[in-house]
This record gives C-alpha cells, structure tokens and sequence, in this order.
C-alpha cells in the first residue's frame, strides 16, 4: 500500500470513536519504534514531520525512511507536515511526496489565517494532499516559536463554520487547553481540556474531524528517570491521558504527540550510560531508545487513542 491521505483514516475514525496517533519524526530509530508498534497492533498512523525535522535530517532521508516503513509494515500511514508557516514550506512538502500538509495560520488574525490557508488547501487538493489548518493559540514552543500563556488562546466556536467552509481544509486544530513542550503544568495543578468547546465545535461542524496539538501528557516516570541519571528537567505535568481518551471517542480525529517520545529516548539513553559508562557504539544505546519509543507508542494505541485493529 502507497502513503495515504488523512481523509479515509479520519472518516474511519470519527465513525469509530477514536482518533489516529500523530507522532514527529526526526531519525531512522524514531520512525522504526513508531511503526514496530502500530504494526504489532495493526494501527493506522500519521508520521509528521516540522520544519525543524526536516532542517536535522533533511526532506529526502525522512520521506525514504517513511517510505522504508510502508513497505515494512504495509499500514495505511499519511506522511504529514506538522506545523507549516508558509505557503513554501506547504509546497516543497507537496510536490515532495507529503500526503498531508497543515498550514499553521493561527498567528495571523482571523481573515489573514483563512485567506493564507485556503491558497494551501488550493494548491495541495489539485494534488490530491489532505490539509490541517487552526484557529486559536496554544501556549508552550512549536520550532522556537514560544507562545507565552498570555498569548494563547482557545478557539472561538463561533468562528470555525466560516473558517472551514471559507478555506475547505480537510481538518481542523483547536486549543481547548493542550500545550507544546515537556513544561506544561506544575505539579499540583489540576490541568483539563475545555471538553464544553470540543462540544460546541462538533455541533457546528458535525462529522468534521478535530486535531488535538500538544497532547503529551509528561509521565512522571520518565522526567524522574532522566534526573536520576544526571538530568535537571524542571517538574511538570501534562494534561492526563484519561482527558485525551474522551476526546478521543468524541470529534478528535489526529492526536499530536513528540515530547513524550523525546522524553522515553532521552531516559532510555541516560538510564543506558548509567550502566555502562565505557560504551560508545550507537546501537547499543539506540536499540534500548528504540525500544522506549516502541513502547510509549504502543500505550498510546491502546490507552489514548484507541485506534489498535483499526488498521
Ligand atoms: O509542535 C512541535 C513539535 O513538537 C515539533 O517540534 O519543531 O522541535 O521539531 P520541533
Ligand atoms: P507535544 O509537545 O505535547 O508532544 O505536542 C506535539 C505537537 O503538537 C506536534 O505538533
Ligand atoms: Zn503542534
């Protein structure tokens, strides 16, 4: 099976109460733990990759490696660009072999993110590419744009009929209360997602597909391995992964997770040479992060998004 486009899997999921995990690449083990899992437990996936990603390991050598693993798993996987900032990035993504693109217009004001997004959507359906676009702001840093608390926002429902029928995106990102980054929350915070605007968006846009950015939910085991291995994270929580669940089986569709995944490799590779400070061959210390994304993603499956079988 060739990459695919978000529109069936998306159709599939909304129908089915649950929402495909959307994890960023950035290297060969990344991409390897995350397909091992979805293959084990026949999940369907989106491999996104941002701008940064694509500046590390350049666009060829990450669309080769997803393309490595369609043939190795032979899942339906869309390739997706996570976070565009531009019309150009969008294209290069396209006419490079993306199926998925997202134009994030979310900084831009209301009529500068709708007429922005629409030229994407434009140029991306006459090449058959499905497109993400957003409204509202959430807070923490996306490729070293940092987006201050104050400065984030939720999204507005009464906005999201006008911005989806004016632009024709495929699906839509919403801020309800996720952030980006490993510092989220402080423990002892009570962090929730506005599930009353999840609500009121799908009663606008019934059987329209929702995305949840910022849904790492930062397992404490992992913050507490990396500082007992010579780390010094700042505490912090994410928003439970219960939360995630019920949105899930409501309209969120795509589900963004990247900091839980670099939290499990960068313990992994700690917890490594703790134990044996004389190693210097990268396959020992990235088989066992391999390992530790393999087995993040595969919790994810099951206990967040709920898409295992649904391949
Ligand atoms: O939302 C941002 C993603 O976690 C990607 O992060 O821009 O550092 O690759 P990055
Ligand atoms: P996290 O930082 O919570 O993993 O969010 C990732 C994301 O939204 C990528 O677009
Ligand atoms: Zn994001």
């Amino acid at each position: 099976m060739p990459l695919v486009t978000t529109k069936e899997m998306f159709k599939k999921a909304y129908e089915g109460g649950y929402a495909v995990g959307a994890f960023n690449v950035n290297n060969m083990e990344i991409v390897q733990g995350i397909t091992e899992a979805a293959a084990e437990l026949k999940a369907p996936l989106i491999l996104q990759v941002s701008a940064g990603a694509r500046k590390y390991a350049n666009h060829t050598y990450l669309t080769k490696l997803v393309e490595a693993a369609v043939i190795e798993t032979g899942l339906p996987i869309a390739l997706h660009l996570d976070h565009g900032a531009d019309f150009e990035i969008c294209k290069s993504c396209i006419d490079g072999g993306f199926t998925s693109v997202m134009i994030d217009g979310s900084h831009y004001d209301f009529e500068e993110n709708i007429a922005l997004t629409k030229k994407v959507v434009e140029y991306a359906h006459a090449h058959g590419v499905t497109v993400e676009g957003e409204l509202g702001k959430l807070a923490g840093v996306e490729d070293d744009v940092n987006v201050s608390d104050e400065d984030s926002c939720y999204t507005n429902p009464d906005e999201v009929e006008e911005f989806v029928t004016k632009t024709g995106v495929d699906s839509l990102a919403i801020a309800i209360g996720t952030s980006h980054g490993a510092y989220k929350f402080k423990p002892g915070q009570d962090p929730k997602i506005r599930i009353d605007i999840l609500e009121e968006v799908e009663r606008r846009l019934p059987g329209f597909p929702i995305v949840l950015h910022g849904a790492s939910s930062v397992p404490q085991e992992f913050v507490k391995l990396i500082n007992q291995y010579g780390g010094n994270m700042p505490d912090a929580i994410g928003i439970p992964e219960s939360e995630l669940r019920k949105a899930a089986q409501k309209a969120v569709c795509k589900i963004n997770i990247d900091s839980d995944l670099r939290l499990a490799m960068t313990a992994s590779v700690r917890e490594y040479f703790a134990a044996h400070p004389d190693h210097f061959d990268p396959r020992q210390y990235l088989s066992p992060a391999r390992s530790a994304i393999k087995e993040m993603v595969k919790h994810k499956i099951v206990d967040v998004l709920g898409c295992d079988g649904k391949a």
